[in-house]
């Protein structure tokens, strides 16, 4: 009789649901903590325990699209939710996820602030704004905030972009809160401009999986969290050469390829992933889907 030792044991009873559900299950997220992301976490721990000084350490955390940037942050905020224990009308809330605005302004990202803590806005100016704002971040005993596609301020000048990163100091610096913004390698260009904000923020690097075994490691982990019946082997060199090559090393399509061919299989009454289901299941890798955009051009 097979154990199922190739899965997580919280896996083996939705071997009992039906085909269609069990295939809607392997579509929902999940979290996988591989080792830059506990990397990323316990780098965010640090800014967190840190105390209140007058120059924060702050973070930026940069990677390809696609390759768990937001997942990571948006996991560290759900570790550390508001305390509503006590006091619901002033929360205490340690850690908030923002997005940039698309552009850098500084007027639209106190809106979203503000809105996304269902305070008023001050309609007048953008000092009102601010000031409000700091008030806000003030009274919740924020401590790090983080601002994810920050990389959105290369949609302005030169001077726009220097002045969104000057607001993004002097918050950090007035308030006494962490930063940590999020972005592809663009970031890294924007925020190389002006040295004062560059040794604020030391970057940390989400890579692109390569062929070697961590890599493997995950293709095994990602097995173990997909429920099927028999053994995949996806760490297999055959397998996790052919995974690596087509995906390109982001999580994001790994993960994608992995629920389609897991689902393929299912429709297929097959309870493996194997070379023929990630071939057959109709998964697209990114740099396939380039040259078939540049084509239909
Ligand atoms: N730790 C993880 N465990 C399992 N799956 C993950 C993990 N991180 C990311 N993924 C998968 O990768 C996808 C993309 O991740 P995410 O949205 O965090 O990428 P990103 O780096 O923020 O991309 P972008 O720069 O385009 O915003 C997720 O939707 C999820 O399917
Ligand atoms: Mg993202």
């Amino acid at each position: 009789m097979d154990n199922y030792s190739h899965l997580h044991q919280d896996c083996i009873p939705k071997l009992e649901m039906n085909v269609d559900d069990r295939i809607q299950d392997i579509h929902k997220s999940r979290w996988i903590g591989y080792p830059a992301a506990q990397d990323a976490m316990h780098k965010m721990e640090g800014l967190l325990c840190h105390p209140r000084v007058s120059r924060m350490p702050n973070m930026l955390l940069v990677g390809a699209t696609n390759n768990g940037k937001t997942e990571i942050v948006k996991r560290f905020c759900q570790l550390h939710l508001p305390d509503e224990s006590f006091d619901t009308e002033n929360l205490i809330t340690p850690t908030m996820y923002f997005e940039a605005p698309p552009t850098p302004s500084e007027a639209d990202f106190y809106t979203h602030i503000l809105c996304k803590l269902y305070e008023r806005v001050p309609a007048s100016s953008i000092a009102a704004k601010r000031e409000r704002t700091m008030s806000v971040l003030k009274r919740i005993e924020l401590k790090v905030m983080i601002i994810d596609e920050l990389h959105n301020i290369l949609a302005g000048s030169s001077t726009k972009q220097q002045h969104f990163l000057n607001m993004i100091k002097y918050l950090s610096n007035q308030l006494q809160v962490s930063i940590v913004g999020c972005g592809t390698s663009d970031l890294l260009r924007a925020v190389s401009v002006d040295p004062q904000i560059q040794n604020r923020f030391p970057p940390t690097i989400i890579p692109r999986w390569k062929y070697n075994k961590s890599f493997r490691q995950l293709l095994s982990t990602f097995e173990s969290v997909i429920p099927l019946k028999s053994r995949s082997s996806l760490h297999s060199p055959e397998l996790s050469k052919k995974i690596l090559a087509i995906t390109e090393g982001s999580i994001g399509e790994i993960s994608t390829l992995l629920n389609t061919a897991a689902s393929y299989s299912l429709r297929n009454g097959r309870e493996f992933i194997d070379l023929e289901s990630i071939q057959k299941c109709g998964y697209i890798g990114p740099g396939m889907r380039m040259r078939e955009n540049v084509n239909a051009l």
